[in-house]
């Protein structure tokens, strides 16, 4: 993985955030549940990569595969009926991948209050050509404070991700090579 700052310019012209935004709607059934009859994680987090997807492939101009999801925070239970809203952006981008960043929502079926956040995530997309292989993306244009503030937050997300990556790595070829890992 290249850093940010070492990377050459794509040349690719540079794409505004609202280009991709997107929100899916999906009310919430029995199907959903889990043990406690509330919706069940992992249905939030479908929702949420695809929503994610979605905002990926609109920005990149094509397909774009799943590489990372973190930080993926569960606020308050979501129930059956709920209208679930999932709104995406791309928060930032490198040279073949980007962060997109996703809040969840609720409009509670049987309150008449303002739509509750839920959950927040975090993903990376590597945008692929037709052999899976990493192809270069527009990079991102903020628009709005807000923008450039996620433009920052993913800059110190994306450094902290590959120096964990990085230590991880080094610690785990220290050990092999000291004997103490098959
Ligand atoms: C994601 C994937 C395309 C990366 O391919 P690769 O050969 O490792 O290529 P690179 O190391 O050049 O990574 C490509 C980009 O993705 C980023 N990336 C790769 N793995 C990452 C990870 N785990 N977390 C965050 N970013 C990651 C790299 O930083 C790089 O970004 P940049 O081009 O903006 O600098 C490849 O690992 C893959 O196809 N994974 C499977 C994806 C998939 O099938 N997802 C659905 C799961 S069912």
């Amino acid at each position: 993985m290249t850093d940010q700052a070492q990377r050459p310019d794509s040349g690719i012209p540079g794409k505004p955030t609202s280009a991709s935004r997107t929100t899916l709607s999906h009310i919430m059934t029995g199907n959903d549940t889990n043990l406690l009859g509330t919706v069940h994680g992992g249905v939030i987090m479908k929702l949420v990569d695809d929503a994610a997807g979605a905002v990926a492939g609109r920005h990149s101009g094509g397909p774009a595969v799943t590489a990372s999801m973190d930080e993926m925070v569960f606020l308050e239970p979501v129930r059956v009926g709920d209208l679930v809203h999932v709104k995406a952006q791309v928060n930032w981008t490198g040279r073949s991948s980007m962060e997109v960043g996703v809040r969840v929502m609720a409009e509670r079926w049987n309150e008449s209050t303002p739509a509750t956040q839920v959950g927040s995530a975090y993903l990376v997309f590597a945008a692929v050509d037709a052999d899976g292989k990493p192809r270069p993306v527009p990079p991102v244009v903020p628009e709005t404070e807000r923008d450039r503030r996620r433009y920052q937050e993913a800059q110190i997300r994306r450094t902290h991700r590959l120096a964990r990556r990085r230590a991880i790595k080094e610690l785990r070829e220290k050990r092999i090579a000291e004997g103490m890992d098959a």
